[in-house]
């Protein structure tokens, strides 16, 4: 179906008054990362009812970093409920960046699963689960959200793994605590993979409206995740998806959204729309500088916040 072209043109002008925008850095932590190109700047929405809206480099693809994490949440819910997940892992926000060292007091689990330490012990916990499987089952579930066979960059995999020596710290300090079990040398070899796996902001924008149209991919119709824990991914997405930014943007724009290292943010308005950007210039805090300010406007446009 068609999409009425105000919406075509609101995207085509909310991309152009930001495109002339250069403010941020590439992340160069990664070594791999720190060949983005400054210039590239894509953004898709998809409906729920499967609709797409794309303007700028929508088909440019990067890697899904972080935003793999409210995915692998999902996926560790379904596999163990919610009780079991809770022990290893909180749901409270950090207030720190998103490679923190810190962990809970009392319990001396990471404070949720969208830092480092929170990812890193969801991974362990699939991988105990699917064990040799585990990272099979990440891309087969992140393909059906997408609506096509995802890829990773072999590149950038290896350049996080060889280069990844504090998320090593935080894993072995995860592993000191008993948050994860004894093979965390694979765990964090499939973490790095499932941040290397390879989206275009069509991709992400799918996911994003598989998410928002409740766990069923809109476009191909496949039921990718259980309605229930849809509902935990968007929460602790809303809560925690911005690491130290999460209350600004909670309060500014208004939807659950997760970014990534590479410059991708994914947003999801329940049970309307999905909306994926890619600029690689991140602001301190890891965040998207491009990314931020076009779905703020976005969301005042069309009145996006959920209060
Ligand atoms: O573990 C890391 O540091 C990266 N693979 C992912 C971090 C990330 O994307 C943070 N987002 N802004």
């Amino acid at each position: 179906m068609q999409e009425p072209n105000w919406l075509q043109e609101l995207i085509d002008h909310l991309h152009t008054k930001h495109a002339s925008h250069y403010e941020g850095e590439i992340a160069t932590y990664i070594p791999e990362l720190g060949k983005a190109n400054p210039d590239h700047f894509g953004v898709a929405v998809v409906t729920a009812d499967g609709r797409v809206v794309e303007a700028g480099n929508s088909d440019v693809c990067f890697t899904i970093q972080s935003i793999s994490k409210p995915l692998t949440y999902g996926m560790a819910l379904e596999a163990y409920g919610e009780e079991r997940v809770s022990k290893h892992v909180g749901v409270e926000p950090s207030g720190d960046a998103f490679n923190s060292i810190e962990l809970e007091k009392i319990t001396n689990r990471p404070f949720n699963p969208m830092v480092n330490a929170g990812a890193i012990t969801v991974t362990a916990m699939l991988y105990q689960h699917y064990g040799e499987r585990t990272f099979h089952e990440i891309m087969s579930r992140f393909s059906a959200a997408a609506g096509r066979q995802l890829e990773f960059d072999e590149e950038v995999y290896r350049s996080e793994s060889r280069t990844g020596h504090r998320n090593r710290a935080i894993a072995y300090l995860l592993l000191n605590f008993g948050m994860v079990p004894e093979h965390v040398e694979a765990a964090l070899d499939i973490y790095f993979k499932q941040c290397s796996i390879l989206v275009n902001c069509r991709d992400l924008a799918t996911i994003a409206a598989t998410l928002s149209n409740l766990g069923t991919n809109p476009i191909t119709k496949a039921e990718v995740f259980d309605i229930d824990r849809v509902k935990d991914m968007m929460s602790i997405m809303f809560t925690c998806g911005m690491y130290d930014y999460s209350g600004q943007w909670a309060y500014r724009v208004g939807v659950p959204a997760k970014s990534g290292v590479s410059g991708g943010v994914m947003s999801v308005v329940n049970r309307q729309v999905g909306i994926a950007s890619y600029s690689p210039l991140l602001d301190s805090k890891g965040n998207s500088c491009r990314g931020i300010n076009l779905c703020a406007d976005l969301a005042q446009e069309l009145g996006l916040h959920v209060f």
